[in-house]
């Protein structure tokens, strides 16, 4: 099985056993509650090696396994498990480490059902949250108390862009026995690798850039060897599980992550370049753009940007963001990201820890794999109508 190769090759290969399925080079898709076992004795060694055995399917099957081994390939790491979503890959791993009477440290750039699971979930259960500035670094120390379990980062923040400085978080974390967990989807571990910087969890919203197409929903949760028994138990005891036919889609979609997110990055280039040029927009956050907070740690720990980024516009009615958004021809408007299709939103941040002016209309692209000049003729218009309404 390719490991020790370059990314894109162990992309191709990773998780791939046609010698266990007549020579085809695909999974099949187990559909599986019952797994039946042969006797007494084989039922309690299945159980006990629980990383090659299969026991329900709720636990696991080979489709969700195969998945798995091309997840922990790609974004390094000892060991994956998959659940259904993004949001319980976040939940798998935020669970993990704390009991009643925690502290745990988000970053004030969070996803918000991430915050929403903070105060509408874990604060119900006595684990008490505190949002930290993005750009924090080393000073994240200075919030640490002495039941504070995990640390949680997202780099870059998925609407505001700030790069995180994970190696000094993490280096501060270690120190004080603290988890880092990170959701990586804004990099698809293509472009960040978490393990090789300090991370002890990476999360995946796997139905961005793995499944790629925008039609499955998909998590995954990587970890090494050390917390990987947390990790498990944890996504056990929720119930939480990857149906087989979106695991299957997900391990599709890694067979041409690397082509795509190239592809995706080439274009969110020229068009975020194209937009920073408008004036129209006065702050392009993309964190290849020394505009974006965190840039200069971007260049330092990434190997690349992918086709999300946001742009703050000049302050305007909000007829005008409506003007602008609600006439694009080629940019939908949808919550999500990640798939072949360009996307527009209009984000509200929501922060606690630092100050973000309300009035500067914030509005996300991903940019999908359409040729790049369309885009910009599409966005020209849109601004275009947006000027007119100011
Ligand atoms: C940064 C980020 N993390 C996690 C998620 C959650 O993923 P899912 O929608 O698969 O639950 C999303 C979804 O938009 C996201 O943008």
């Amino acid at each position: 099985m390719a490991k020790n190769k370059k990314q894109d090759t162990n992309l191709i290969h990773a998780g791939s056993h046609p010698e266990d399925q007549f020579g085809a080079v695909n999974p099949p898709i187990y559909h599986a509650s019952t797994v039946t076992q042969e006797s007494m004795a084989a039922l309690a060694k299945a159980r006990e090696n629980r990383d090659t055995s299969f026991v329900y399917g709720r636990l696991g099957t080979p489709t969700s396994r195969a998945f798995e081994e091309a997840v922990t390939t790609l974004e390094g790491g000892d060991k994956c498990i998959s659940v259904g979503s993004g949001l319980s890959a976040i939940c798998t791993a935020m669970l993990a480490f704390v009991e009643h009477g925690d502290h745990i440290l988000v970053c004030d750039s969070a996803y918000s059902p991430t915050r929403n699971l903070s105060e509408k979930f874990l604060r119900r259960f006595g684990v008490e949250t505190t949002y930290y500035d993005p750009l924090v670094g080393a000073g994240i120390k200075d919030y640490f108390q002495a039941n504070t379990k995990t640390v949680y980062v997202e780099s870059p923040g998925s609407h505001s862009f700030e790069v995180q400085d994970i190696p000094a978080i993490a280096k501060e974390c270690r120190q004080a026995g603290i988890k880092v967990v990170m959701d990586n989807t804004w990099s698809a571990g293509y472009f960040f690798k978490p393990f090789e910087h300090g991370v002890d969890v990476s999360v995946q919203a796997a139905t961005k850039y793995f499944v790629g197409h925008s039609d499955a929903m998909l998590g995954s949760v990587t970890t090494t060897d050390e917390n990987f028994d947390a990790i498990r138990n944890s996504a056990h005891l929720l119930g939480y599980h990857a149906s087989p036919d979106d695991a299957y889609l997900g391990l599709r979609g890694i067979r041409t992550l690397a082509t795509r997110i190239k592809r995706h990055e080439k274009n969110a280039l020229k068009v975020a370049d194209w937009l920073r040029g408008r004036p129209e927009v006065e702050e392009l956050r993309h964190p290849a753009f020394p505009s974006c907070p965190g840039h200069d740690i971007w260049r330092r720990d990434f190997s690349g940007s992918s086709g999300l980024f946001s742009v703050l516009l000049k302050e305007a009615p909000d007829e005008a963001v409506a003007n602008l958004i609600d006439g694009l021809d080629l940019f939908a408007l949808g919550a999500s990201w990640g798939g072949y299709e360009s996307l527009v939103l209009r984000t509200q941040l929501i922060r606690s820890a630092t100050n973000w002016n309300t009035k500067t209309p914030c509005v996300r692209f991903h940019v999908g794999l359409e040729d790049p000049d369309d885009l910009i003729d599409d966005l020209k218009a849109g601004l275009d109508r947006y000027m007119a309404a100011i």
